[in-house]
């Protein structure tokens, strides 16, 4: 890639040359609704939206997305199976429309932004140099045999390369996987095998925080699993010398030989453009699958219109690839808009707390989009860190992955936005594709609240339902939260697994998509997340299930059962909090069993899903219908065991005393 990239300096020149400044929010109009005079306001749209989506997603469909065939419908579906097509009949291409369709207007403006690891190494690439990247992998991973809807394992750190593997897969209709780079060998293993995986995509190592991480190592551990996968392609990010065995290929020298040119495949609508895994309340992490045309149509409107994207701008996604955060809003909506986009491989305090700001002031960027998990961080570092730089570029200041706490939200806005950037708060998930629940996009100049995501986006219905699955309505009300509306870039299926898909998101509330979190409607309609009611954590804004977490724990040969659960943390917004039981007469010391299952959980899963507390103890809540009571563990593990109330359907409801007698040995 080296030679396709510009020189950091002369670079850096034409970005100052070309940079906006800060400017205030404004309501983006929608240019396809123009001829509907009834439609004055948001609140008319919004309405709009909701009553007739297939004339508003349909309108914005043929506007925004260029496609190969017209479509035939907007909508098809049967909710009940879990067939929700949209756009059926037409024909496009993402890497068409996140590239090609750019050059002739603006091939010379800037697609990526790469700040890697060391600061002030940043690299640029150009909306033409990516098409040529992105021809160059489509044609290697045609020519070396990879075809339409065959899965292609991207294990990759944050790189431009990473963004044209994606899209070069996209050009050819291949199903791009991309695995987090700090997923373990097996948990890599795990997908590739869940997918039967021919082609994997990797580097020598990745470098984070100054750290190097060993990528084509863990390759080797996870393909020796794995006999489906035929060919392992390796990206020099350091350039080590790392072993090469009989499936493995040079990335850049197949790359070298290979044309700038390559033909897209014309694609349906409604054929896979991805699958990314992720956790949920039981048994392994599961593919969420989304589709062309929806997904793309839905990240680029949420992109444009929650963040009011201006041409020129530099938007500052700074979340990882691995994550759909980073599919969407580091790579498809940005560059499905022709923006100019961050893939930022770094640490939030590397090489020191100030690095975010540095970095805006350097790149000049006019929007960020981090995780509240790295703002308590930063928070706790000082104002310091902050004031040094001048972050007058900056327009929007963007959040997502959990809650974003009163004292986060005023922190941000005061100090890094000096009260002077909208705080945008953030609410959906992968299977949601985008954006669903954000204080953005209003009517002009409405107030934003400290500590919620507010208001749901175009064509999103939020709906609150109780324990007896009746809907709650009125206001300062809770309830489980659900989405009573279909929208273009909500998931299609698990791969593989399409009953699970439909049990899990469309059986707990018939006629309705059940997100799996809690919410509060407050006065005004606006919406406030209170957190999963399910069996996942969210641990620095990553989801885990605990059931992965007891698997891994119950096969140490030590463990007799153990049950997990997550507890308010400082900063990781939840910490995980295990408790064990060990078999009689088990012979090694409890410190020493503790650190083999944190060390079993880093090999199982990744370094970040290690609990934070095990505690031995003699037994776990069972009910005597067979249930492990998780309410009194977590009120336990939230130091809360004063408000347990009824233990009475408890087998053995002494167990509890023994557990908390454990918890208050153990603060
Ligand atoms: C879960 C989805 C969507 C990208 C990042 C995470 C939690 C997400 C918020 C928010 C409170 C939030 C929810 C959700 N979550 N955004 N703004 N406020 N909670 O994607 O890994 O699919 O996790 O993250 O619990 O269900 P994900």
């Amino acid at each position: 890639m080296h030679k396709l990239v510009r020189s950091a300096r002369f670079a850096v020149k034409t970005l100052r040359q070309t940079s906006l400044c800060a400017r205030t929010i404004t309501t983006t109009p929608f240019p396809e609704f123009a001829d509907l005079s009834q439609l004055k306001s948001h609140d008319d749209l919004h309405k709009f939206s909701l009553e007739n989506p297939e004339q508003f997603w349909g309108r914005l469909a043929l506007s925004r997305l260029q496609w190969d065939e017209e479509f035939q419908s907007v909508l098809n579906c049967e909710l009940e199976k879990g067939e929700i097509d949209w756009f059926l009949g037409g024909k496009l291409n993402a890497s068409v429309n996140c590239v090609d369709r750019h050059l002739a207007t603006r091939g010379d403006q800037l697609a990526l932004i790469w700040e890697r690891d060391e600061p002030g190494t940043e690299e640029y690439v150009t909306y033409r140099e990516l098409s040529e990247m992105v021809g160059q992998i489509a044609n290697v991973l045609r020519n070396s045999g990879v075809k339409k809807g065959g899965r292609v394992a991207i294990y990759l750190p944050m790189a431009p390369i990473t963004v044209a593997t994606m899209l070069a897969c996209a050009r050819i209709g291949a199903v791009h996987s991309v695995v987090f780079a700090g997923f373990s060998a097996e948990a890599l293993a795990s997908r590739i095998q869940d997918a039967e995986v021919e082609t994997v995509v990797t580097a020598d190592q990745g470098v984070r925080g100054g750290r190097i991480i060993p990528l084509k190592q863990a390759v080797d551990a996870a393909v020796a699993q794995c006999p489906s996968v035929k060919r392992v392609f390796v990206y020099q990010r350091t350039g080590a010398d790392v072993p090469m065995g009989p499936k493995d290929i040079p990335l850049e020298k197949a790359m070298s030989g290979e044309s700038t040119e390559c033909a897209p495949v014309s694609l349906a609508s409604e054929d896979t453009l991805f699958m990314l895994y992720t956790s949920g309340s039981t048994g392994k992490p599961k593919g969420i699958a989304h589709s062309i045309a929806g997904y793309l149509l839905y990240v680029a409107t949420t992109f444009k219109h929650v963040f009011d994207y201006q041409p020129g701008e530099r938007f500052g996604c700074v979340a990882d690839i691995g994550w759909i955060t980073g599919h969407s809003y580091a790579l498809y909506g940005p560059l499905c808009c022709g923006a100019t986009t961050l893939l930022f491989e770094s640490s939030p305090i590397y090489p020191n707390p100030g690095r975010y700001w540095e970095m805006v002031q350097r790149l000049q960027l006019n929007h960020i989009y981090l995780a509240p998990t790295s703002l308590r961080l930063l928070l706790k570092a000082g104002d310091s860190w902050v004031n040094k730089y001048d972050l007058s570029s900056l327009r929007t200041l963007g959040c997502v992955g959990e809650p974003l706490n009163h004292e986060a939200w005023d922190w941000y806005y005061e100090v890094v936005g000096q009260k002077r950037c909208d705080v945008i708060d953030t609410w959906w998930q992968t299977e949601t594709g985008g954006i669903c629940i954000s204080p953005r996009p209003s009517s002009p100049g409405a107030h934003i609240e400290p500590g919620m995501p507010m208001r749901p986006f175009f064509g999103i219905k939020p709906v609150l339902v109780d324990e007896k699955n009746e809907e709650v309505n009125g206001e300062d009300v809770e309830g489980a939260l659900c989405l009573g509306s279909l929208w273009p870039g909500m998931a299609r299926t698990i791969y593989g697994d399409h009953q699970r898909y439909i049990e899990t998101y469309l059986k707990p509330c018939p006629g309705l998509y059940y997100t799996g979190d809690g919410a509060h409607r407050h006065k005004g309609g606006n919406y406030q997340i209170t957190g999963r009611m399910d069996d996942v954590v969210n641990v620095t804004g990553h989801r885990l299930g605990t059931a992965e977490l007891e698997d891994i724990m119950d096969t140490h040969p030590d463990v007799a059962e153990s049950a997990v659960v997550g507890f308010p943390h400082d900063i990781k917004g939840e910490g995980i909090f295990a408790f064990v039981v060990l078999k009689e007469g088990v012979k090694h010391s409890h410190d020493d069993i503790a650190q083999a299952l944190r060390a079993a959980v880093k090999q199982g899963i990744a370094s970040y899903a290690q609990p934070d507390f095990i505690l031995f103890t003699n037994g776990l809540p069972w009910t005597r219908s067979g249930k492990i009571m998780r309410r009194i563990l977590r009120k336990i593990a939230s130091n809360q065991a004063d408000e347990l109330g009824d233990v009475s359907t408890l087998a053995d409801p002494s167990v509890v005393e023994g557990i908390v007698k454990g918890y208050k040995a153990l603060h």
